[in-house]
């Protein structure tokens, strides 16, 4: 089956939009310090960049999870494959993601951390694909609102490909 992958944001519109995501969060948490959790690996890639533009001190770790499921659907059972290096006990914690879809695998992982007792914990997603959601998750930072279509690049993988394309794409089969 032939791949064709169309440009759905441009590395510059996805540039842009992490630098005001950046100075929301540095104005949000003024006089603090912020702690970034990267869900390996679809949100590394957004996770650096975002660090970049972040003004207050910053710290990060990072977790990776798999959710069982098939193909295309999680099932909202969740395994860490890898956890946290450090703890979240009184830390004001931002969970970053590439993209919320179902919101099984966030619903999941955001009631874990909770019982961590971080000072605050809150979300933020590049994408955010609402018509797919079944269980509901508050999403405090999105990066773009998109459409039921599957997406590839700026970390985000069709089958473990696609992840290093600097712009953000929609991947259709012929
Ligand atoms: P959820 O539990 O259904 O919200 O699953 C979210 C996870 O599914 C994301 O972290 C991605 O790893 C993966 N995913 C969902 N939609 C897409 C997509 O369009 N492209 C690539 N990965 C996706
Ligand atoms: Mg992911």
């Amino acid at each position: 089956m032939a791949e064709k992958i169309s440009v759905l944001f441009t590395e510059e519109e996805v540039d842009a939009r992490i630098r005001e995501l950046g100075e929301q969060i540095s104005k949000e948490y003024a006089g603090k310090k912020v702690h970034l959790i990267c869900v390996l690996k679809g949100a590394s890639f957004f996770t650096c960049e975002l660090a970049k533009r972040i003004t207050v001190p910053v710290s990060l770790d990072f977790m990776s999870v798999s959710s069982y499921g098939s193909e295309t659907e999680s099932s909202g059972v969740v395994r860490i494959v890898k956890d946290l290096d450090e703890p979240i006990k009184g830390k004001d914690v931002i969970v970053v993601e590439d993209i919320v879809d179902t919101g099984r695998t966030l619903s999941y992982l955001l009631e874990m951390l909770k019982d961590r007792g971080p000072e605050s914990l809150k979300l933020c997603t590049l994408l955010d694909k609402p018509e797919r959601r079944v269980v509901d998750v508050h999403v405090d930072y999105n990066g773009f609102q998109i459409p039921d279509k599957f997406i590839v690049g700026y970390g985000l993988d069709y089958d473990q490909k696609h992840r290093n394309l600097p712009y953000i794409g929609i991947i259709e089969f012929e």
